[in-house]
Parts: structure tokens; sequence; C-alpha cells
């Protein structure tokens, strides 16, 4: 099957064209994608139109579905409630940076989101290269970094929201989530990545709290504050967009809560676990 593949940036991301992913792929396509994911870390397909089935069946041709207890194949992500419910995670706010689920122990290698519904503006969504952040680093940084491993909070999703079957946790050391290396490197990929998952309840272990808050604030800063390493992306409705969840961070836009957002996710795991 043809595609075209066309870089975002200078630094990441790619749009390919000329697919329909809610048909099977042959083989050849699949490891051409698949290579293209690892090349490209952030890859944009428009003019999609999936239900949950078809999102499951193309993105499981990748690997193995992961997801959380609570949503162990699709969740929703919108602001959209019906009779008096919502209908998925995330709201109309701003949703801060993040890997998704990274207080698992093997959290998914990659995230697949298919826009169903998406406002006129507002919403869209940011990623940004940590292999980049990694690499830039200053040495100092690095070295202190390449030492410690960090506890990835999962008492709040990144909208703000206690995850259900949570408790709010006044002291990081004690908050629930798993321990991974600062950096880590991709199975495949072979390149170190920064792997700071979300910030709030973050905590690096070996240290006082407040030495693990001036180093977090630092690697923060540095990962956050670099404008070359990101692509932001503006939906219309039918994209999918999956990217690197564990060498990609991405955060949201607000959006006015008029008008109704609907996207569809689920994630993929690797075989190969990343290690330090
Ligand atoms: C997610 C997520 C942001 C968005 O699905 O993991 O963070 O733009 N979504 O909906
Ligand atoms: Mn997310």
């Amino acid at each position: 099957m043809a595609f075209e593949i066309s870089p975002l940036t200078p630094l990441f991301g790619a749009e390919i064209e000329g697919l329909d992913l809610g048909r099977p792929l042959d083989g050849e396509t699949v490891r051409e994608i698949r290579q293209a994911w690892l090349d490209h870390l952030v890859l944009v397909f428009h003019g999609q139109k999936l239900d949950d089935e078809q999102l499951l069946a193309f993105a499981g041709q990748f690997g193995p579905i992961g997801g959380s207890k609570r949503y162990p194949t699709t969740m929703v992500i919108s602001n959209v409630i019906e009779d008096g419910k919502p209908i998925g995670v995330l709201g109309n706010g701003e949703a801060a940076w993040h890997v998704d689920l990274s207080f698992q122990e093997k959290p998914p290698m990659w995230t697949v989101l298919h826009g169903q519904e998406v406002p006129p503006k507002g919403g869209d969504t940011w990623f940004t290269d940590m292999y980049a952040a990694y690499d830039t680093l200053p040495g100092d940084l690095k070295g202190a970094a390449d030492r410690h491993g960090c506890k990835h909070d999962g008492t709040y999703n990144s909208a703000g929201e206690l995850r259900g079957g949570y408790e709010d946790v006044s002291d990081v050391t004690e908050a629930p989530g798993a321990t991974h290396s600062l950096v880590c490197r991709h199975p495949e990929i072979g390149r170190s990545f920064l792997y700071l998952g979300r910030r709030r309840n973050a905590y690096v272990e070996g240290l006082d709290v407040e030495e693990s808050e001036t180093l977090l604030d630092r690697l923060w800063s540095h990962a956050c504050g670099r404008e070359d390493a990101i692509y932001r992306h503006k939906w219309r409705a039918g994209d999918v967009v999956m990217w690197d969840n564990q060498g990609t961070m991405h955060r949201r836009d607000s959006f006015d809560d008029a008008h109704r957002r609907v996207m569809i996710r689920t994630t993929v795991q690797s075989a190969a676990p990343i290690t330090a």
C-alpha cells in the first residue's frame, strides 16, 4: 500500500497520507508505519473514521493492547456530559505535560488517539521530544539525572482529577506509583531519553524532598522550555495521532466548553522493556 510521509518539524513528528486505517493493512505497510513511528516519534493521519473496534484492530497490529485497570482497552477523552454523567475524562481544561500511565511498572510504549469530534479552536495537543531533552541537558543535570530513579505518581491524571480508587497524598515520598530511572533507553531506537512522567507528586528516590523538588524543577524547566522541540497539533475531526509514549511528553490546551470534543484512545505495550 503506497503512502507518503512528510516531516512536521525539523526534529520530530511526521504526517502520513494515503492510508485508510479502518481497513486491515498488509504486513509490509504495518512494518513501514512502525519504522516511521520509531523514526519520527509522533505520527499524524487525517480523514479517518474509526470506531472502538477499528481503533483496537489498527493499534493491535503494532503490539499487545495495554491500558489501566479501569480502562483496559479503549477510553474516551471528552468534555461531553450525557444524562448528567461525563462520557470521558479530562473535561475541557488544560492538561499538564505528562506521559501516559507512567505510574505503571510497565507503561505502554505507544498511545493512539483518534479525534472523532473536535472544537473549532482550542484543545491543541502539544508534544515535546525527550530524546532531544536528554541530549541537550547541561552536564551537571545530566549527571544527576543519570544517577537517580523517580517515583511516578498514580493519584492524579493530567487534568488534576483524582483517579478512581486513589486518595490524595500530602507526602510525595508516600505517593503510590512505579519508580523508573530518570534516564531510560528505548529498546529499539537505542537512544536515551529523559523520563519525567508528570510533575505532580513526583519524587526523586534517595534525595530529601527539598533536593528532589529542586532537581525536578530544573529538569522540568529544561524539558518544557525548548520551543524548537515542540510539535503542536491542531485537531481536525478524523485525525489519528500516535506517539512514542516513552520518549515524548504531551499536554493539552483548554477549549470552550460550549463545543464538543470526543476522542478515543488506546495504548500499545512493547515486548521489550525500557532499561536504564
Ligand atoms: C491522552 C491525552 C490529550 C488530548 O489521550 O492521553 O493526554 O488532547 N489527551 O486529548
Ligand atoms: Mn495523555
